[in-house]
């Protein structure tokens, strides 16, 4: 039995979709424990492709529990499309549970992100437009709505009408815009709040029950470490907490029940939306990557920003999650380098910084001192074992993981389930064994 934490060592969009799917399979229970439809991923199963945003992508697996955590935000009419287009595709979704305490986004959460992004001009944030600062917003202020005020029509009702009224002055007065009838509101969100009752649930205690029986979890995460509010680039992040501990606050367990963390990372970096990104890329190899590595937001369809490996982001993901190991996402992606870099540290102010930076600043002056490595120029998409990589990609994968000074036990060499190499158990491995020697064989 283990209980399994999997997190974004980036800025989002590692690749966590297909890891937790491939982990999934060995999972009890997979439980989503932050953001909301502001997350995208896509898996691909033989020629099926799903476009995921809140349910776990467990849900491709019959026997597997998925639970959308109490630390979640819940676009209900999003969830409902997802759930029918699994429906469609012939996917179960009876064993999706939702949290009763987890917090909705409404109609006027979607139009304060959009109107309050316009209003800041050259200091927006570039956030995905869905509604989720605002809506975690409110969860902070004590005015959100609840999945469980959602079950109740009477209080929904009264909550609404207040809540509604109260939003319109500042659409209205702030922002411009024309204001929400509160009845409508009311009327399409208790036909959602109809369609998802079957699935809402006290999900904290349907989770101790899976661990008193002492079934697998495995707890997801969504976005990346250096999206997270209070660890990330603030304040070019999102509004919950995607690093590990929030596991814990996001689903209602204690932190003693965790047994191990895994962290996704790219071959190469990308971010979408505003903020710095010291290896960011702008000329041609920046748009070789982005169209080898097909880096376009599931979310939002936005080109996302290119760059090198950023080993000092990567060494502060392993310190601030407490991870046991790497899963290395898209390494076919460089394939075709001619030389590939790394940033092993930072120049700032004159001076030599080996770690990432909080004062944000600081961090957008930080320059990236590279270390530079030839490429393989061959194709790695059917490997299989490490044995099959060019050496020049082994050699890639090993200084990656001397750099952040943690083992990888997964590498991904494309998008469907069997272009993985195992190099260690990530579950059930010896944890951090591999760290003290050296992660991976060299021929
Ligand atoms: P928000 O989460 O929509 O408020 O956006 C805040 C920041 O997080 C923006 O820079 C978004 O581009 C980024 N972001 C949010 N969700 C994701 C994601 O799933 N992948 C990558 N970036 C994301």
């Amino acid at each position: 039995m283990a209980n399994v934490i999997v997190i974004g060592a980036q800025w989002g969009d590692e690749g966590k979709g297909k890891i937790t799917d491939l982990l999934s399979k060995s999972a009890d229970v997979v439980v989503r424990y932050q953001g909301g439809v502001n997350a995208g991923h896509t898996v691909v199963v033989k020629d099926q492709t799903f476009k995921l945003h809140l349910i776990p992508s467990g849900i491709l697996y019959p026997d597997t529990e998925c639970i959308i955590g109490c630390g979640t935000v819940i676009d209900p009419k999003v969830l409902i499309e997802e759930l029918d287009q699994l429906e469609q595709l012939g996917v179960s979704t009876e064993n999706l549970l939702i949290s009763e305490t987890a917090h909705v986004t409404m109609p006027y959460h979607r139009i304060l992100d959009q109107a309050s992004e316009e209003r800041r001009g050259e200091h927006r944030i570039g956030t995905t437009g869905r509604g989720i600062g605002p809506t975690y917003a409110d969860k902070s202020e004590r005015t959100g709505i609840r999945m469980i005020d959602l079950m109740d029509p009477e209080s929904l009702r009264k909550r609404l009408r207040w809540t509604v009224e109260y939003k319109n002055v500042i659409l209205e007065k702030l922002y411009n815009q024309t204001p929400l009838d509160p009845q409508a509101v009311i009327d399409e969100y208790l036909v959602y709040a109809d369609r998802l009752r079957p699935h809402v649930v006290d999900s904290s205690l349907r989770i101790y029950d899976a661990i008193q029986r002492k079934r697998n979890i495995l707890f997801e995460g969504a976005q990346g470490t250096l999206l997270d509010l209070d660890h990330g680039t603030y304040p070019y992040v999102t509004s919950s907490n995607p690093v590990a501990g929030g596991a814990c606050v996001g689903t209602g367990v204690g932190p003693t029940v965790i047994d191990r963390v895994i962290g996704v990372a790219k071959a190469y970096t990308t971010r979408v939306g505003e903020g710095p990104f010291p290896t960011e890329l702008h000329g041609i190899t920046g748009e070789l990557l982005c169209d080898r590595g097909a880096e376009f937001g599931t979310t939002t369809g936005r080109r996302r920003r290119c760059g090198w490996f950023d080993a000092v982001i990567g060494r502060y993901a392993v310190r601030i999650n407490g991870l046991d190991c790497l899963a290395i996402t898209k390494l076919d992606v460089l394939d075709e380098m001619d030389e590939i870099s790394i940033c092993v540290a930072y120049e700032v102010d004159g001076e030599r910084c080996n770690d990432f930076p909080s004062n944000a600043r600081r961090f957008a002056r930080c320059k990236p001192i590279y270390k530079t490595v030839p490429g393989w120029k061959q194709s790695t998409a059917n490997c299989r074992t490490l044995e099959d990589l060019p050496r020049q990609a082994l050699d890639y994968l090993k200084l990656l993981a001397e750099l952040m000074e943690v083992p990888i036990a997964i590498v991904s060499l494309g998008a469907s389930r069997d272009q993985t190499i195992i190099v260690e158990d990530p579950i059930h491995g010896p944890k951090r064994a591999l760290l003290s020697t050296n992660p991976i064989p060299t021929h």
